[in-house]
């Protein structure tokens, strides 16, 4: 399922900073870091210091101000099939059920139908929500909403996937419950993770 090999991701000297009127303030200054296939990179740090920021600029939503981040040698410009996201509030679409959550990004990219209902019913039975692929996210638990959201980035067969964990509305013990639910799911899969965390105790493999 995943992309075997020769994915490489690299970011070299990244720098941001956002205009304001007249202030200017620099949120990211001179980052850099590779990341190889298979690797589950974890991005940790204080509240507004910048992680969304970065995941967001590697997914291509947008621009550094300075530096480049490169996927497999070519310059990632704007957001494409190749990285999947998941956003902080997992931003599921609330009027398609798990199922249709899902379908949404193989049907964006025209993937023919057989091959998405493979694709889907893979996807559920490797997280467990063949039982649920129709109920709405009002109608599931907050594990079963991030592993929705995780299927759906992993809809596109993405090379890499990129993850910003949920920080407000999730308390310890439900943060501790979705890190163990992501932990299964990407011993399954295996794709090549960046994953912005609130818990340096997280203990993946
Ligand atoms: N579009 C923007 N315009 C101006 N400032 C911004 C913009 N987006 C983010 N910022 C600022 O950049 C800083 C970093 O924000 P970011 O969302 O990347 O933080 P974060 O590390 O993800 O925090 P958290 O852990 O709370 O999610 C914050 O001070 C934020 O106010
Ligand atoms: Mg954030």
């Amino acid at each position: 399922m995943s992309i075997d090999g020769e994915m490489n991701l690299t970011v070299t000297h990244i720098r941001k900073t956002f205009q304001n009127n007249s202030a200017s303030k620099t949120i990211l200054r001179d980052v850099s870091f590779a990341v190889e296939s298979g690797q589950f990179v974890s991005l940790v740090g204080p509240s507004g210091c910048g992680k969304s920021t970065l995941l967001t600029i590697i997914a291509g939503f947008q621009e550094s101000t300075a530096g480049e981040i490169r996927l497999n040698g070519g310059i990632v410009s704007r957001p494409g099939p190749d990285r999947g996201f998941v956003f902080q509030e997992f931003a599921l679409f609330p009027w398609m059920t798990v199922r249709e959550n899902i379908l949404f990004p193989m049907k964006q990219m025209k993937i023919p139908r057989p091959d998405q209902t493979e694709r889907l019913q893979k996807l559920l039975s490797m997280a467990q929500l063949e039982d649920s692929e129709h109920l709405y996210p009002s109608q599931i638990s907050g594990g079963m909403k991030q592993r929705t959201a995780v299927l759906r980035a992993l809809a596109g067969d993405p090379q890499v996937l990129l993850m910003d964990e949920p920080l407000g509305a999730v308390d310890h013990q439900m943060r501790q419950i979705l890190q163990e639910e992501l932990e299964a799911l990407w011993m399954k899969n295996r794709t090549t993770v960046i994953m912005v965390t609130h818990d340096i105790y997280c203990e993946l493999a």
